[in-house]
């Protein structure tokens, strides 16, 4: 690798630490909201428990919380099917499916419309 190579990959390096490190850790109240949030659709509150829950109710994670609708909102600018599409894929240390291999595009869907607003998304179906 040459002396050019290195530094344009050291510039690439710094602005992705820049573009990660910048949100501050979550107030004890998201976090303890996030931790009691639950589906009331007893079959993706069962998928939620098993699998998002480890990371996006707990704070250090990296994960945006459940319910901590404005850590969301630049995401959620995205499009929702960018949003599917990383669940589905994985995205840096989000695993892909969210370790939910039972999880449907649909319940992702609806797993992720729960996680923003911190109640079921009533427009996503789980069929
Ligand atoms: C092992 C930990 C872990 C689990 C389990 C997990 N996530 Fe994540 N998730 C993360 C992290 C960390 C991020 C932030 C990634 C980033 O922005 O670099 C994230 C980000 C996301 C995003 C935002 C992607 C974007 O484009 O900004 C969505 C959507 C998401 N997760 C959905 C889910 C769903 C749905 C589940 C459960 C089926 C789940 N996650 C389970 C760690 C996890």
């Amino acid at each position: 690798m040459t002396r050019h190579t290195l530094s344009i990959w050291m510039a690439a390096l710094m602005l992705a630490a820049c573009g990660s490190g910048a949100p501050s850790a979550p107030d004890s109240a998201t976090q303890q909201r996030a931790e009691t949030l639950r589906p009331t659709n007893a079959a993706l509150a069962a998928q939620y428990e098993r699998s998002c829950m480890a990371c996006h109710a707990a704070g250090g994670s990296g994960a945006p919380l459940t319910g901590a609708t404005a850590r969301w909102q630049p995401r959620l600018a995205q499009g929702m099917e960018v949003l599917v599409k990383h669940a589905t894929e994985g995205f840096n240390a989000m695993p892909a499916k969210g370790l939910c291999n039972d999880c449907s595009q649909a319940d992702l869907r609806a797993l992720i419309g729960f996680m923003i607003h911190g109640k079921d998304d009533t427009h996503a179906s789980t069929q």
